[in-house]
């Protein structure tokens, strides 16, 4: 084979391996949801929608969404979300900073947790497929499968925006 064809066939390999990645971008190590869901391995690199505090947990909260759901979420078309949004919503207990007590800063992370948009697969669940992680050992939530009926129910009360309770924070 000649160099220049070595190459090509190089180059060609590589892009069909960025092409793939998305595909393949979960997290390895960490167990899969008990409904087959992995955890997203990018999640950490998404953009922040909104924070919350949730004062019967006494936990803190940011919300992230990924590029798409960002966009979604950007430009106002979020009912429905378009397939391929995912948010993330990643929860520490509260904690106080140590150089400032009245600063709630966040403390033990209780769970990672996940909705993905998928209007035909995860169809009996409003078109969102659920899935969470517990602490940071990332030990799987739910018993079985059955597990998602309790989240999608729960969202049931955010049903006129897409089923998702976060509002994108105000930026100017
Ligand atoms: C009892 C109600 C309730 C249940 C059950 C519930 N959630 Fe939520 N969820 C909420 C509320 C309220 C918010 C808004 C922000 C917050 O809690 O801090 C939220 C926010 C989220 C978000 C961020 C997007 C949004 O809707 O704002 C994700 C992701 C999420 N929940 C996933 C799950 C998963 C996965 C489960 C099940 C394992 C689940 N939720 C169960 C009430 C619930």
């Amino acid at each position: 084979m000649p160099d220049n064809l070595i190459l090509k066939s190089a180059l060609i390999a590589a892009l069909f391996m960025t092409m793939s990645a998305p595909a393949l971008s979960r997290e390895a190590t960490v167990a899969p949801a008990p409904n087959g869901i992995a955890i997203p391995k990018d999640y950490k690199t998404w953009q922040p929608l909104g924070v919350s505090h949730r004062t019967d947990k006494d936990s803190l909260r940011i919300i992230l969404a990924n590029p798409i759901a960002t966009k979604a979420a950007t430009e106002g078309k979020t009912n429905p979300w378009p397939d391929g949004s995912m948010l993330a919503k990643l929860a520490w207990k509260d904690s106080t900073h140590p150089n400032f007590a009245a600063a709630t800063v966040p403390g033990e992370l209780t769970h990672v947790e996940f909705m993905i948009r998928d209007s035909k697969k995860f169809a009996d669940t409003n078109g969102w497929g659920y899935a969470r992680w517990l602490g940071m050992e990332q030990k799987p939530y739910g018993n079985d499968a059955g597990f998602a009926q309790e989240c999608s129910t729960c969202h049931l009360q955010a049903k006129e925006t897409g089923y998702v309770f976060t509002r994108k924070a105000p930026l100017p």
